[in-house]
């Protein structure tokens, strides 16, 4: 079969690694990465036009198409798709609001009945009430644009001035335009982070294996938030008991809200949990594979994963989903000035030898080819080393060996990935 994967990041590349160890699969990446090209056709298309991405996958001729980012997903992508009868993995417009919009994702929390942080939601004309509602907080404060903000729109801080800063900045549009025109602003929570990603056909979901990521930019979870510097799966702390209640108290009644909606749900629900001392409580829902969750995951997964996709896709999810035992550490090489103001066009060396290395795959994220056809950084995270082993501890030696072996000028990668195994 051929599949046709959308998107140029780590994920992307990694879930076309997953796809070609499927029998008989062909990958088509549109556009794809350095990375990609070499296990599959990368072909050049803007993912945000619908009618591009058709006439691509019909084009090609594919079987399925796997649509990795969010914007995609929240501007129909996949709608357009099945309208033209071309089977697709993830949610339509619909569903991918759940992350196109906070406001609407706690909506649906409530509905659902799902635990999650105290919160409220104010636009532009309830600005006084927005800063009340700060007030009413007992200390840790959240502010979080409604829109997509690229992973930035999220301010949590002990600053009662920072957060009406934030509040004063995203409601006036200065800082995120429409996404922030509307805020969601919660109670702080504290406790481990925990990301469960299931597979959904609309009606029945599988939990993927856990994983963890390092969203700060500094060792030790120190400097701003980032798309995510580093993961590893398994998760000791997820153990099957915190799964079954993530996904019964969770993701199942959100899907069963969703049907109630008529709302068709197929594909990635991730769901980003924090653990408390109540219990686990839902911060958000991604409606994709996680950013560098994936780059764990699929290097785990003992099953097919075209024949996974394709059933969720179709609405009949039946493979029995297996993992290896292996473990698996992911570190991200960014960019200098990343998150801020990640600086792009130097040159990368040593990621051959590095890939060369024992269960270690370098999954690409924002590179390209020079064009004399030097690699050289095109984004903020550049590279996602990943390696497995037996245990975490020597997954993770593997992969900081290959990190050693990449060099790149201001690159930032964090020392402590999965450290505490
Ligand atoms: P979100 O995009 O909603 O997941 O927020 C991004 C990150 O902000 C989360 O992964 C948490 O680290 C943090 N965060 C979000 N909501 C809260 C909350 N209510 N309390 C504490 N931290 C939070
Ligand atoms: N790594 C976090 C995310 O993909 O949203």
């Amino acid at each position: 079969m051929r599949v046709l994967v959308i998107g140029s990041g780590g994920r992307e590349h990694a879930l076309a690694w997953g796809l070609t160890r499927s029998n008989d699969v062909e990958v088509v990446c549109a556009p794809g990465n350095p990375g990609t090209a070499d296990l599959a056709t990368n072909i050049a298309v803007d993912i945000r036009d619908r009618s591009a991405v058709v006439d691509l996958a019909r084009g090609i001729d594919a079987d399925l198409v796997v649509v990795g980012p969010e914007e995609p997903l929240v501007l129909g992508v996949a709608d357009a798709l099945r309208d033209k009868g071309i089977l697709a993995f993830g949610p339509g417009a619909d569903g991918a609001a759940l992350e196109g919009s906070k406001a609407w994702m706690k909506e649906v929390l409530e509905d659902a009945g799902v635990a999650t942080a105290r919160h409220g939601t104010f636009d532009a004309t309830s600005e006084a009430g927005a800063l009340a509602f700060l007030g009413t907080l007992p200390g840790l404060y959240v502010v979080k644009t409604d829109g997509l903000a690229g992973g930035k729109g999220v301010v949590v801080t002990e600053s009662i001035a920072e957060a009406r800063d934030a509040v004063r900045g995203y409601l006036s549009g200065e800082r995120f335009g429409d996404a922030g025109r509307t805020v969601v602003i919660e109670e702080g929570l504290s406790g481990p982070e925990l990301s469960i990603l299931a597979v959904c056909d609309g009606h029945d979901a599988v939990a993927l294996a856990p994983a963890q990521d390092f969203k700060r930019i500094g060792d030790g979870d120190t400097g701003p938030n980032t798309g995510g510097m580093g993961a590893y799966s398994p998760v000791p702390l997820a153990t099957p008991a915190v799964v079954h209640d993530v996904m019964r108290d969770g993701v199942e009644r959100t899907l069963a809200v969703l049907r109630r909606r008529g709302i068709d749900y197929r594909g990635v629900l991730y769901a980003g949990m924090m653990l408390t001392v109540d219990g686990p409580k839902m911060l958000e829902y991604n409606v994709r594979f996680g950013d560098p969750e994936c780059q764990v995951i699929v290097p785990r997964f003992a099953s097919d994963l075209a024949t996974l996709l394709t059933e969720a896709a179709s609405g009949a999810l039946k493979t029995d989903v297996r993992w290896r035992d292996d473990a698996c550490v992911t570190v991200v090489i960014a960019a200098d000035g990343y998150p801020a103001s990640p600086r792009t066009g130097d040159e990368i060396i040593g990621v051959e030898a590095a890939a060369a290395r024992p269960e270690t795959i370098v999954f690409h994220a924002g590179t390209s080819r020079s064009l004399d056809g030097r690699l050289i950084s095109a984004g903020g995270r550049v590279l996602d080393v990943t390696a497995t082993g037996p245990t975490i501890a020597e997954a993770r030696a593997r992969a900081y060996d290959a990190v050693s072996m990449i060099s790149c000028a201001g690159m930032q990668f964090r020392r402590d990935v999965a450290s505490a195994w």
